[in-house]
């Protein structure tokens, strides 16, 4: 029960009604029976930097961030953790003694969620498919253990860009068009190929990024959408007897991760997982 000495976080978007963070982390609280509560806040773009000082004035002891802040939040932040700053986006800020750090646990939350699903990403070509705020999160992540590392993205021009920003920060990775012609050439040899974008996502839930033809029983298939929890491209992945990988482990492993820089307890992953199932379901 919320108190008078209750520790606050939460999350900051628009729109924010359908994130499944509340719940998720709520759960976890419960269980561990820690004093803290996680509560959803909408804020337009002109008011993220009042939300921001307001955060710190209530003493939050820190909050998510999500769609449209994750890039415009980094300015009004006094520390921006070096990862984070070269993906360009933060989804976890902490207060630390009244100072706020900027995290980003996309990445690695990616990787726990295939490692989880028994997938080892070291020396494997690795193909993402998109270049927006997620793709660089699992890229810059990512491009530290596989051995190759292609994006293609509808704009081509935000693929070359990723591809050299992470040849900057010492990574080799190719950037190209999302064409047929692309996919096809990169897909042959490709090990682990992961959707970035939308296209799939409820509503749009009758399309995939990739044609089932070029799939083939080699690939795992990771999707980062998990609502529907199986995407189109999934349902061909598993046609063609690709191992396919849903969205719901990634985002129970970044919500994990941050989880852990807010209380220092590790979380209690399956707990949360429940949460986030239950809702996906409709069984609460
Ligand atoms: P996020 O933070 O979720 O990654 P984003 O930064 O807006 O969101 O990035 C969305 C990604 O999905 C981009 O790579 C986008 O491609 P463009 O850069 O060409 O816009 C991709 N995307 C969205 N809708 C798409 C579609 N219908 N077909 C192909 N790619 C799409």
């Amino acid at each position: 029960m919320v108190g008078g000495a209750t520790t606050v976080v939460g999350v900051i978007g628009n729109p924010i009604e359908h994130s499944l963070s509340p719940r998720m982390h709520n759960a976890a609280f419960e269980y561990l029976g820690l004093d803290y509560v996680y509560i959803p806040l909408r804020v337009l773009e002109k008011d993220l930097k009042n939300a921001v000082r307001g955060a710190k004035a209530f003493n939050f002891r820190g909050f998510n961030v999500t769609i449209p802040h994750k890039v415009s939040i980094l300015r009004f932040l006094d520390k921006v953790e070096s990862t984070a700053r070269k993906i360009g986006a933060v989804n976890t800020v902490v207060n630390e003694d009244g100072k706020l750090s900027g995290y980003n646990t996309d990445g690695l939350g990616a990787l726990e969620a295939l490692r989880e699903a028994g997938v080892d990403p070291e020396g494997k070509k690795i193909l993402v498919i998109g270049a927006g705020g997620a793709s660089r999160a699992i890229t810059f992540y990512l491009a530290g253990v596989c051995s190759e590392l292609a994006i293609l993205n509808r704009t081509r021009s935000k693929a070359v860009k990723l591809a050299s920003d992470l040849k900057s920060a010492g990574f080799k990775a190719y950037g190209n068009g999302l064409t047929v012609e692309a996919l096809e050439r990169e897909l042959v040899d490709t090990d682990i190929l992961i959707n970035t974008t939308s296209v799939g996502m409820h509503p749009d839930v009758d399309r995939s990024p990739v044609p089932e033809e070029l799939l083939h029983r080699d690939l795992v298939v990771f999707d980062i959408v998990y609502n529907p929890l199986e995407t189109m491209l999934l349902r061909y992945a598993r046609k063609v007897g690709a191992k396919p990988v849903d969205g719901v482990g990634m985002l129970v492993n970044q919500g994990a991760i941050s989880f852990k820089m807010w209380t220092g307890c590790e979380a209690p992953r399956d707990v949360m997982r429940k949460a986030v199932m239950d809702s996906l379901l409709g069984r609460d």
